[in-house]
């Protein structure tokens, strides 16, 4: 990262400007994303729909630093985003802990190179148990607990991390309902315990309607069409957000048809 810095307190966390990316292989050039342009403020939960393909995932490679733009640029507190940082930590669908290691011991693998004493260490680790309600299982290990307890200990391991964004892939997508919604209620008590910025794909718009203070409708780019979003639809409703309620449902309803206008 850039050591100059021109960040200031009330500045976006992450600024993306005029950001592209064509994917260049053996195969023909893809291009995926053209020119978008959005912020995403101290604290702020950004949710990213669209249909499969329009490059959700690329955009939090990205964000990540994992892949480099092709053109623009990607700013945290104001400096380009070089390559991966320990201030924006990832959470995939399917997220691989450690078999050999305890529920304790992958939630504090990540500590390792920290300069904390071992027992700071070890209360970060405890806190963050109790935090995603996991203390009595924490000498489990993986192959002994649920899809969704895993997925806990998959978010735990990295807000351990103290990271000030977390970028998450479609994170409870192979979750039944139940699990889902738990984990959703878990995410958003943790998230205003410890204020990051998220950015949160999502294939399900009712997901993204119960979670996010704004939306991204991306959409494919295609010969004909290149559809940068410009503008991120504020989602107005106090939380917690209940789904059989009318503006709730008016709502998802309006962003469903958005994907599939921007799809037609
Ligand atoms: N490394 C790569 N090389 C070439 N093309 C790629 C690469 N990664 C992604 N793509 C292409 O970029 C486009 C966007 O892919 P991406 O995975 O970002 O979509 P997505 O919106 O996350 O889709 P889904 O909802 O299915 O997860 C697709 O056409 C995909 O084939
Ligand atoms: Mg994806």
């Amino acid at each position: 990262m850039n050591v100059m810095s021109n960040e200031s307190a009330s500045g976006p966390v992450l600024e993306v400007q005029g950001l592209s990316k064509v994917f260049t292989g053996n195969s023909e050039p893809t291009p995926v994303l053209s020119g978008l342009n959005f912020q995403a403020w101290p604290g702020e939960f950004i949710c990213i729909i669209g249909q499969s393909g329009c490059g959700k995932s690329t955009l939090l490679k990205l964000l990540a630093g994992f892949i480099p733009p092709t053109a623009g640029r990607i700013l945290f507190k104001g400096n380009d985003i070089t390559g991966p940082g320990p201030e924006r930590c990832v959470v995939f669908q399917e997220d691989a802990l450690f078999p050999w290691l305890t529920v304790a011991e992958n939630i504090g693998f990540g500590l390792k190179g920290r300069a904390l004493s071992a027992a700071e260490k070890q209360a970060r680790v405890n806190r963050f148990l109790d935090l995603v309600g996991l203390t009595e299982f924490k000498d489990y290990l993986p192959r002994e607990i649920s899809g969704g307890m895993k997925q806990r200990v998959a978010l735990a391991r990295v807000l351990v991390l103290s990271p000030e964004v977390l970028l998450m892939d479609e994170p409870f997508a192979a979750l039944d309902a139940q699990a889902r919604e738990q984990m959703q209620n878990l995410l958003l008590s943790l998230w205003e315990q410890l204020k990051q910025t998220i950015v949160f794909v999502t294939h399900d718009v009712r997901e993204a309607v119960t979670l996010s203070d704004r939306i991204m409708v991306m959409g494919r780019i295609t010969a004909e069409t290149i559809i940068n979003p410009t503008h991120l639809v504020p989602i107005p409703l106090d939380r917690p957000r209940i789904q059989n309620r009318r503006e709730f449902m008016k709502l998802a309803l309006q962003l469903k048809a958005m994907v599939s206008r921007i799809e037609s």
